[in-house]
């Protein structure tokens, strides 16, 4: 038993860190995907394929990977309890803010499905960044436990 327990929480932050890879991985293609797609005519044969693309990549990667993170971040800060940690009180907002975006990309989605178009292509890039930033501070609050 004494040996069981270091090798679950060794399996859940192997899990942790694969699904976070993906999550970000979904999270960098999909606001390109939008600038491409919406480089394509409306109602053209381009956009059904950029529609189904976007769908694929939210159904196939996205909602699987943002609930297998949050399901084994969890287990992890559960099996170490540090719950009252600084750096996992931070890293837990950026997570929320991420999932907000998440959601936001969601959302977006369903707006192109309708025809509705309300960012620029250099406002999609700019959008691009948010996940880049969160990822590095969420990284430095757990490698480096600064509080
Ligand atoms: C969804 C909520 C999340 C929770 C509750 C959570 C919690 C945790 C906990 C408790 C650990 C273990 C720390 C240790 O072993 O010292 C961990 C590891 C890690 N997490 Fe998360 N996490 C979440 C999401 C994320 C996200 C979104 C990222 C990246 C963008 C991320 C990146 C990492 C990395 C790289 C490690 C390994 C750190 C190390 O081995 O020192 N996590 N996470």
């Amino acid at each position: 038993m004494q040996q069981v327990l270091p090798m679950i929480y060794l399996w859940l932050k192997a899990g942790h860190i694969i699904f976070v890879i993906f999550w970000m991985a979904g999270l960098f293609a999909l606001p390109r995907y939008f600038v491409y797609h919406q480089e394509a005519a409306a109602g053209s044969a381009e956009e059904t394929v950029w529609l189904d693309r976007e769908r694929k990549l939210l159904k196939i990667i996205l909602t699987p990977s943002i609930v297998v993170v949050w399901v084994l971040g969890l287990a992890l800060a559960q099996t170490l309890n540090v719950w009252g940690a600084g750096w996992l009180h931070v890293k837990l907002l950026l997570v929320l803010g991420l999932s907000g975006y998440h959601g936001y990309l969601a959302a977006y989605h369903k707006k192109l499905v309708r025809g509705e178009r309300t960012l620029t292509g250099k406002q999609l890039r700019l959008l691009n960044e948010v996940p880049g930033v969160a990822a590095a501070i969420i990284v430095i609050m757990v490698v480096l436990r600064p509080f």
